[in-house]
């Protein structure tokens, strides 16, 4: 298994954050980003520039980019609606902007309040005022696997999208499972044939274990090509916008999966457990991760005292 790598995409700070009912102050949101830059990552979503009616946890934006020690060659991301998203996080200093939409109309109606020929010209103004500015572009298809309003999605539709994204001039793809609806042989298929549309480390998977199938995914798509994923710190986050959303994968339980499987990620695993296990006293509730609450299979327990004194 030498030699295997994947790409894991730290989004707490956006994803994780967006839904909290919780005001995280900006001094803790900075240091969140560079603990996690600390821990390995090599990109992060650190923010959104969206309305700040639509997502009061995030209006703080401008400030976290700002304010926030950069570590060197980590990619901050901004996930940006529009045009007007877009010129904030440049000024702001955001290295890579994702553009969001859904492949789903009703969706995108209630996430962002536009159709989605509506956002599509969004986008190509966006990309019109990128150019020459020295930032990355990436779409995000959301609701590509699925919609809570109208269930299955056309993976015809996703594939005109994806193609769409790449006339415009938008390098990288991210196909996004916003409720969980995601299951792993739909996962391969899809991936397959996007991949046949662009280099697989411009490719990434972002998936929510609305209903457990969460890791499953990220392996059979890690099986058929992918490389990059998304993921959350203790498994916050979900779309407000969404109805029954809820968190994102969690990021330790991936990186232990790859661990245990012999993927290398580049990731301080322990760094990590501990920085999750201080997600509760932020947030104020427990969070969904597993592997920061049972510990690595190398975290071993003690003998019970019978056993120990037998052995003795
Ligand atoms: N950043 C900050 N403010 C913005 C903005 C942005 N990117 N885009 C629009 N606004 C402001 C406008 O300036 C206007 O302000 P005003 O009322 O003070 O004049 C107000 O928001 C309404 O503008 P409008 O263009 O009519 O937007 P809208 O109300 O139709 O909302 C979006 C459209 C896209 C801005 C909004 O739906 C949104 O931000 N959605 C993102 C939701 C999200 O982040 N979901 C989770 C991630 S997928
Ligand atoms: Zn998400």
């Amino acid at each position: 298994m030498k030699g295997e790598f994947m790409v894991v995409q730290e989004v707490s700070p956006r994803d994780g954050l967006q839904i909290e009912p919780v005001w995280v102050p900006t001094s803790e949101k900075v240091g969140l980003i560079e603990a996690l830059s600390g821990a390995g990552f090599s990109r992060i979503e650190a923010g959104s520039f969206v309305s700040p009616k639509a997502i009061p946890a995030l209006r703080d934006g401008e400030e976290v980019f700002l304010r926030m020690r950069r570590q060197p060659g980590v990619i901050y991301v901004a996930l940006v609606p529009n045009l007007k998203g877009a010129q904030r996080a440049i000024m702001a200093g955001a290295d890579e902007l994702n553009l969001v939409m859904s492949a789903s109309e009703s969706h995108n109606c209630a996430n962002m309040r536009m159709d989605c020929k509506q956002s599509l010209a969004a986008f190509a103004d966006i990309c019109a005022h990128a150019r020459d500015r020295g930032v990355l572009l990436n779409g995000t298809v959301a609701t590509a696997f699925g919609c809570p309003f109208e269930g299955a999605i056309d993976e015809g539709r996703v594939l005109a999208l994806v193609d769409r994204y790449l006339d415009l001039g938008i390098t990288g793809i991210t196909l996004a499972d916003t409720t969980g609806m995601a299951q792993p042989r739909q996962v391969a298929q899809l991936v397959r044939k996007v991949r046949a549309r662009l280099h697989p480390s411009a490719l990434t998977l972002h998936f929510h274990n609305t209903r457990g199938l969460g890791l499953a995914n990220v392996l059979a798509a890690y099986e058929s090509g992918a490389m990059r994923f998304d993921a959350a710190l203790g498994g916050l986050g979900g779309c407000p916008f969404a109805p029954g959303a809820s968190g994102n994968i969690c990021t330790e339980d991936l990186v232990n999966m790859c661990e245990e499987m012999g993927i290398e990620t580049g990731i301080d695993l322990p760094k990590l457990i501990a920085l999750s296990r201080g997600l509760p006293a932020l947030l104020g509730h427990d969070v969904p991760g597993q592997v920061a609450k049972a510990g690595r299979n190398c975290d071993l327990h003690p003998l019970p005292e019978t056993l120990a004194r037998q052995a003795a």
